[in-house]
């Protein structure tokens, strides 16, 4: 198991993913301040990690708090809460990871709980999120490995792996579940420009497990597709709104429609806190804008002329007509998502319609 992030006595400990794949060297936080950057500067990244990070991060803040009165340690807990929800807009991971301690704290303090009582269960909390997330990664892989093909290469784009979780991942969770059952699975991983998640972490993390990986440009799928070298594609993701639609990687979105075009299975795989039942459809997602020196430059070198306008949108969003399947720990989800994420969430009148397995997380 990939040690992404950890609680430990001294702070949060993040594995620092920004310099991968050459150094695998370690990240503490000790108060919350540094976990919203070490969030906001992909230090950790991936929506299930930094849904975890937010949760730790709130966690810490309210840990190391010298509130003596719980009115105070309320002005602190909206603050720290706050602080780290500014940080990266995205991934609706995020909010719920934070909103997951937030509760638990308004719960115990609307109780008065002692502070003492306080720390120790929010804490006792973050620390359990992590174990869930593996959990909800190890179940959601059980149910992808059905529909991966005995031999097979497979297309991915980003890293949804460990790295991007607490140490199984959502896509890759279901790669790595098929392996463990034998299939034999070769991964394409797209180098994912402009911030390379794909070449540097989706190679490090499968080839760390022996599985075989082949790095590609983000530019080079169409081709192998129509020479028939693809048998399925599958993704991570971001936030999934409730009809289906689905932010993730930028450059997710163009190679869902080459999916489409060659007849070949689009997956997403996630865990249940990536849907957003909040927002409608795909119009409704942020979109996270970054840094233009990101396009810029590669490895500090510049490579495009001075004052050349630049794009950078980190997400793109995938409409549900191109997805075959979304695979959640609580099912596999088909169309018509709207149906059947209203189903597994249990706020549709014909339960569980269209869920091909059912939550056994
Ligand atoms: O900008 P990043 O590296 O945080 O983006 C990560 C992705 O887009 C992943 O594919 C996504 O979070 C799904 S894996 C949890």
């Amino acid at each position: 198991m990939i040690p992404t992030l950890e609680w430990l006595p001294q702070g949060v400990s993040f594995l620092d993913q920004t310099k991968l794949p050459l150094e695998e060297t370690y990240v503490l936080a000790t108060d919350y301040q540094q976990v919203a950057v070490i969030i906001r500067d992909m230090i950790v990244r991936g929506a299930m990690a930094i849904g975890v990070a937010g949760a730790m991060g709130v966690a810490l803040g309210i840990d190391r708090s010298r509130a003596t009165s719980l009115a105070d340690l309320d002005h602190e807990v909206a603050h720290i809460c706050q602080t780290l929800a500014e940080t990266r807009p995205t991934a609706v991971n995020l909010f719920w990871g934070i909103g997951q301690i937030r509760e638990l704290y308004q719960a115990l303090a609307a109780t008065h709980t002692p502070i003492m009582e306080i720390k120790a269960a929010v804490v006792a909390r973050a620390r359990q999120m992590y174990d869930e997330d593996i959990a909800a990664c190890r179940q959601l892989g059980q149910f992808g490995a059905e529909l991966m093909p005995q031999k097979g290469t497979i297309l991915t784009h980003c890293n949804a792996g460990a790295l991007a979780a607490c140490g199984y991942g959502s896509a890759l969770g279901v790669i790595r579940a098929a392996v463990e059952r034998g299939q034999q699975i070769d991964v394409l991983a797209d180098e994912t420009r402009p911030y390379l998640q794909g070449a540097r972490l989706t190679a490090w993390e499968l080839m760390k497990d022996n599985i075989p990986t082949t790095v590609l440009c983000d530019n080079m799928s169409a081709h192998l597709m129509s020479k028939g070298r693809i048998q399925a594609v599958i993704v991570g993701a971001d936030r999934i709104a409730a009809n289906g639609d689905t932010a993730n990687k930028i450059g997710t979105y163009g190679v869902s429609i080459l999916a489409k075009e060659h007849g070949i299975p689009f997956y997403v795989a996630a865990p249940w806190a990536t849907i957003d039942l909040a927002t409608a459809n795909g119009e409704g997602i942020p979109i996270e804008q970054r840094d233009r020196r990101e396009v810029t430059h590669s490895n500090g070198r510049q490579m495009t002329p001075d004052g050349v306008g630049i794009e950078n949108p980190a997400f793109d969003v995938t409409p549900a007509k191109y997805i075959s399947a979304i695979i959640t720990e609580r099912g596999v989800l088909r169309a018509p998502f709207i149906e059947s994420i209203a189903a597994a969430a249990g706020t549709h009148p014909a339960k569980n319609l269209h869920l091909e397995a059912q939550r056994t997380v």
